[in-house]
């Protein structure tokens, strides 16, 4: 029982709610009881005071532009771990041993090839068919595939189902840009980290040999920590929601990628790269800062702003710090940087921005960095799915793990009309 509560007066009565505590962070009024004792609903529709679980797995403070993952700060993860590592953190709750590390790597290269018929799935989509919309359909049909893995109250058969959607991700998503391409699939290298596996399996050729550069491979195993995991957002509740009513684990991943695409989550990365090339040069940045200000003009600065930091998101500083790496090793330059760079400081100088605590996250500089890497732009959202996939599973593990888990179910403030009766079609 909470020591706090708080107190509600409704309707001339006054009800104590009690008052949870985390380990950190906002205090939570536990209203559970509300409806039972008041008849009452809380209104919040898009969560912005609402907490939906509890959870251990990752922690942000947006004021402060703080991420933890198991109380490990980001920088320091994407600095020195790896995304193997972080993935098994996030599944197992600490940082693995050495031995850990290489049987989780080893476990997860076990599952990396897809079953054979379902490659021919790919086959049924028009070759312009968006990665995303690909994902989502063979993501969704693995639930017709693995039917050893979808009992979900048996922990074993969760944790294959896991293992199999994080080994499988990188092969799905190479083969959509594959099959866009025209170019043949290639089966996974098993002899590879997990990062140059992937970039084998989307830039290599069966004709010649594929040389992983190891600048490029530590580029993108940062982009894929970076993207592991991120608290209660929208795909991850999509995720849990999906799986509170029992749903087959494959294809409440599915549920996660349909909600990741839209441009004010996932897709952001893909909207924010191609917003810079229709700036262009730094001249024509006034004019798009004045588009986003302007109440009547819908233009967003895609790449800014977010939900939960009100302050600089700490992902964006690492991906600044990459976009650098990347292309002192590659020999590139993009003027699109140069654009990006001005744009930021002219924006974080802008009153509107100051005032709104509108700040670059973490797909802001990202697609600069995956387009010097050569990835096409309908990409950046599928590659953000196949890491966030590690969190949405972890996420889901840890919601069917509790005792106490229900099926999510909001209500409503309805305003519809009230009970009529159904007048005859002749007499309308
Ligand atoms: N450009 C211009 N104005 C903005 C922007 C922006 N990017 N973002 C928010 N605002 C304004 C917004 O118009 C609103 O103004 P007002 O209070 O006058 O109505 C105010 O700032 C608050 O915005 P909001 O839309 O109520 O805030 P939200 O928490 O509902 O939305 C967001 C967060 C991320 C959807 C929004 O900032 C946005 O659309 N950003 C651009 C898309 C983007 O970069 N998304 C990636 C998020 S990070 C990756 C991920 O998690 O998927």
């Amino acid at each position: 029982m909470a020591d706090k509560a708080a107190t509600l007066t409704y309707d001339n009565k006054s009800i104590e709610l009690p008052v949870l505590e985390g380990s950190v962070g906002p205090e939570v009024i536990d209203i559970r009881k509300l409806y039972g004792q008041t008849g009452a609903f809380t209104y919040d529709p898009g969560y912005k005071s609402t907490a939906s679980c509890e959870s251990a797995l990752t922690y942000i403070d947006g004021d402060e532009g703080v991420l933890l993952h198991r109380g490990y700060p980001i920088g320091q993860l994407a600095e020195h771990s790896s995304f193997m590592e972080v993935s098994y953190l996030l599944l197992n709750g600490e940082l693995p041993s050495k031995q850990e590390l290489d049987d989780f790597s080893y476990t997860i290269s076990r599952h990396t090839m897809l079953h054979e018929q379902l490659m021919t799935f790919y086959r049924g989509f028009r070759r312009d068919a968006h990665p995303m919309a690909i994902m989502c359909g063979v993501v969704g049909a693995l639930s017709a595939f693995y039917h050893d893995s979808t009992d979900i109250s048996d922990p074993e058969q969760r944790k294959i189902a896991s293992h199999r959607l994080i080994a499988k991700m990188p092969t799905i998503a190479a083969m959509a840009y594959k099959y866009a391409v025209g170019q043949p699939f290639l089966y996974p290298d098993n002899s590879l980290s997990y990062t140059g596996n992937f970039l084998r399996m989307t830039f290599g050729v069966p004709a010649e040999p594929y040389e992983v550069n190891p600048v490029v491979e530590k580029a993108m195993d940062r982009i894929f920590i970076l993207h592991a995991d991120h608290e209660q957002n929208a795909s991850t509740s999509t995720v849990r929601l999906a799986g509170s009513s029992g749903a087959n684990p494959f294809a409440c991943i599915a549920a996660g990628i349909a909600c990741l695409w839209g441009p004010a989550h996932g897709g952001a990365n893909e909207a924010a790269l191609n917003m810079l090339r229709e700036i262009g040069t730094p001249d024509r940045i006034p004019h798009y800062i004045e588009r986003a200000k302007d109440k009547n003009d819908p233009f967003r600065l895609m790449g800014f702003g977010h939900r939960v930091y009100k302050n600089y998101d700490p992902r964006a500083t690492v991906m600044q710090k990459t976009v650098r790496e990347v292309f002192e090793s590659l020999k590139v330059t993009d003027p699109l940087f140069e654009t990006a760079l001005q744009l930021e400081e002219l924006a974080l100088n802008d009153p509107y921005f100051i005032e709104k605590k509108l700040f670059p996250n973490v797909d802001f500089y990202s697609g600069i960095i995956l387009s010097a890497i050569g990835f096409p732009t309908t990409m950046f959202t599928a590659l953000f799915a196949l890491a966030r996939t590690v969190g949405w599973v972890a996420q889901w593990n840890e919601m069917i793990s509790d005792p106490g888990q229900v099926i999510g179910r909001p209500r409503q403030l309805y305003t519809g009309p009230t009970e009529r009766d159904y007048v005859p079609l002749g007499q309308r």
